[in-house]
């Protein structure tokens, strides 16, 4: 098992006690609710943790499958599933960064997960492609920060964040229309001198272009 799942895996437990989690989560899946989702729609997020940010979706789609490479993650989030009796949420293990994934999704939405990702393009080329024509691509994450968001407890940050700006470019390389991004949250920490710092959290949204459309 490598160092992040481990880290991961040991905090899935508790993940839900911490308020900040718990807030960004909310804002980020509101962000996320008010794209134009319905009952007929099969969508993936990936990075799912305990389900904080896909859960208070799935009821406004047809079904939701919730990817994470931490089994730790996806057992707690199944034990959620069960004692809520929900039906149409599915936990799977998959590495996006390792594999490829067949199915096809009308909405993707990753949210604080990318900076985890060493391979990131890689992830966000693979989302692009499985995405449905028309279908919708949702993901939050920090934008470019110094460092000092995750304590050194935190293992696995692969990057202090992202310039959201450059993402709208590389989406839309890989054939993502309307690409956008807006601020849909702020941390505040204080840091060791006990000066706040502000995080910003950004939502890169988009649609995928029909197959067609370079013909035009
Ligand atoms: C900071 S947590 C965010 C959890 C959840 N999305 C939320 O916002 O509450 C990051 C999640 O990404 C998962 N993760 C890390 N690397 C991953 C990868 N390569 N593929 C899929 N999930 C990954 C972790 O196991 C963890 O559940």
């Amino acid at each position: 098992m490598d160092t992040q799942n481990n880290h991961f895996d040991q905090a899935a437990q508790d993940w839900d006690k911490k308020q900040m989690r718990v807030q960004l989560a909310h804002a980020i899946s509101q962000a996320i609710g008010t794209l134009p989702l319905n009952r007929e729609m099969k969508a993936l997020e990936y990075g799912c943790g305990t389900g904080l940010v896909g859960l208070p979706l799935a009821p406004r789609l047809a079904h939701l499958t919730a990817a994470d490479t931490s089994e730790g993650m996806l057992k707690t989030l199944q034990e959620k599933i069960k004692r809520e009796q929900i039906s149409n949420v599915t936990p799977i293990h998959l590495d996006l960064s390792q594999e490829t994934c067949a199915d096809r999704f009308d909405l993707i939405f990753c949210s604080m997960t990318l900076h985890h990702i060493e391979h990131n393009q890689l992830v966000l080329q693979r989302f692009v492609e499985m995405l449905r024509p028309g279908g919708l691509l949702a993901v939050a994450d920090l934008e470019t920060e110094d460092g000092s968001f995750h304590s050194s407890e935190v293992q696995g940050v692969k990057h202090h964040g992202f310039d959201s700006h450059q993402l709208i470019h590389l989406v839309t390389s890989s054939g993502l229309q309307k690409a956008q991004t807006r601020e849909v949250h702020q941390i505040i920490k204080k840091d060791k001198a006990g000066n706040s710092r502000t995080f910003p959290i950004f939502l890169l949204t988009g649609e995928k272009r029909p197959e067609d459309s370079e013909k035009i």
